[in-house]
């Protein structure tokens, strides 16, 4: 491991679930007829060939994990379970109505908060009330991510009856003292309860999500995290950094410090030690901070070149038009994003007026489009080709912009294509950021990005 760059290089950059990035989508935000129209457009082209995606934010979670950058709502009163899954259906109501035709449906993506949290006959109503209006695209995946405290084998046989086959779920870290620090109590046997009742079930792929660089995490602690995980065999794992980010409103990361997180090159070590463990346990990298084994449909994807990244990380497959319900929600229909509004409040009172909820998006330029392309390329590829349209003197900008990284050998430039090299890997960020021209052209004066590294 190379201190020196890694020091070098951690910087504030964003993750790339999107490009452009949300702090950069156009301050005007986005009219709502040229949403309407976009996700029609992209509908049209799309729909009858390989189907639509459909995200579903379902924000409630009982207890506050003081980690958590997640859009959520904490409360222990149940029913508000009904109300919102009416708002979202309602929501969908509205989309229908925009297209012309039925919807077909390649993806359901439960995400939150916690899905979990509602009770399985609600989410049965749920996702019956989103079919009633379309039909299930052939080859459809279904997945949600489930709280192992409380996803009951009655949540697992709900969904799997539904459709669903692929299920991840929150783990983060076993060790008594990190989960006391992020208050999140979760026993190694509620997680293999979940995860052998997954695979009783028949699901074909469970996920967990660990978190390196929480407070307190040591080498020891991560081999104890990492040993538990590998006893029970998860199809893939996401091991995310750590997003310290605590002056955004309402994430709640509270109850430790930042002398209590390891340092740079520490966290970075937790990374590089999970990541060996994770080989010799026979898991294979897949883009940044996600590990598949082979037999998994993640790792199918990076062989075929067909991985694609989103809000909600790496996924196998991509839709052009995925429709986000819920709030805080974001669509996107390759051509423009919209959010929906970030409170229950505010994304209900719109939906009751039979409006779209959206209250900012930003529709895509021609040259953010052959920017999200390459951003796409290097974070799912780790290679782009030039011959995307950018024009000679925005290319030349940005190897000029790249110098020290090549001069570092972290990427290797040929005529047609940029390639990371092994060791550029865990500096993508910082290589996806010469291509920003948003944050280059705006530079922002606040941190408002996490740490690269
Ligand atoms: C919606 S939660 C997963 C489902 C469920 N709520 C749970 O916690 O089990 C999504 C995941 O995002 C990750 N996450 C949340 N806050 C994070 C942060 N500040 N930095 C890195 N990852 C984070 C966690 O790994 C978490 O499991
Ligand atoms: S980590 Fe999961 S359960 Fe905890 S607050 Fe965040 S979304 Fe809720």
């Amino acid at each position: 491991m190379n201190t020196t760059l890694i020091q070098k290089y951690n910087i504030p950059g964003p993750r790339y679930t999107s490009y452009p990035t949300v702090p950069f989508w156009d301050a005007k935000g986005i009219a709502i007829n040229d949403w309407k129209e976009t996700a029609k457009r992209a509908f049209d082209e799309s729909n009858a060939e390989e189907g639509i995606s459909i995200y579903i934010h379902l924000p409630f979670c009982e207890s506050l994990c003081t980690f958590c950058a997640c859009h959520k709502r904490i409360t222990k009163q149940h029913n508000v379970e009904t109300p919102y899954m009416e708002t979202v259906l309602k929501e969908w109501d509205l989309y229908c109505e925009l297209f012309e035709t039925k919807p077909r449906i390649k993806e359901i993506h439960l995400g939150g908060g916690t899905p979990t949290f509602f009770a399985p006959k609600n989410l049965e109503h749920l996702i019956n009330g989103i079919l009633d209006k379309a039909e299930k695209a052939e080859g459809f995946s279904f997945s949600f991510e489930g709280h192992p405290n409380n996803s009951s084998k009655a949540h697992l046989q709900t969904l799997y009856d539904l459709g669903f086959r692929r299920s991840s779920f929150g783990v983060q870290d076993y060790d008594p003292v990190v989960q006391k620090a992020i208050h999140r109590i979760q026993p190694f046997e509620k997680v293999k309860e979940v995860t052998d009742n997954c695979r009783e079930i028949g699901y074909e792929s469970v996920s967990h999500d660990l978190v390196f660089g929480l407070p307190f995490q040591n080498e020891e602690s991560i081999r104890k995290t990492i040993k538990h995980t590998i006893e029970l065999k998860p199809d893939r794992l996401a091991y995310y950094s750590y997003a310290h980010v605590p002056w955004i409103k309402g994430v709640g990361q509270r109850g430790f410090d930042e002398n209590d997180l390891p340092k740079d090159d520490e966290k970075r070590h937790l990374y590089e030690l999970g990541k060996q463990l994770f080989f010799e346990a026979g898991y294979v990298e897949v883009g940044m901070d996600h590990f598949a084994l082979p037999s998994d449909s993640l790792f199918k994807a990076m062989k075929n070149n067909t991985l694609h990244r989103n809000f909600m990380g790496y996924s196998a497959g991509k839709t052009k038009l995925m429709v986000g319900l819920g709030m805080s929600a974001i669509s996107d229909s390759w051509y423009a994003f919209a959010q929906n509004e970030k409170t229950i409040e505010d994304y209900t009172a719109r939906v009751k007026k039979n409006k779209l909820p959206i209250f900012r998006g930003h529709l895509l330029t021609p040259t953010d489009l052959i920017i999200r392309k390459h951003i796409l390329n290097l974070m799912c590829n780790l290679e782009t080709e030039w011959n995307l349209g950018l024009s000679t003197k925005i290319k030349q900008e940005i190897i000029g912009r790249l110098s020290e990284i090549i001069e570092d050998d972290l990427i290797k430039i040929t005529p047609n294509k940029i390639i990371v090299k092994e060791a550029g890997r865990m500096f993508i960020r910082n290589i996806c950021m010469a291509f920003d021209l948003r944050l280059i052209e705006n530079k922002p004066d606040t941190r408002i990005f996490s740490m690269t590294i």
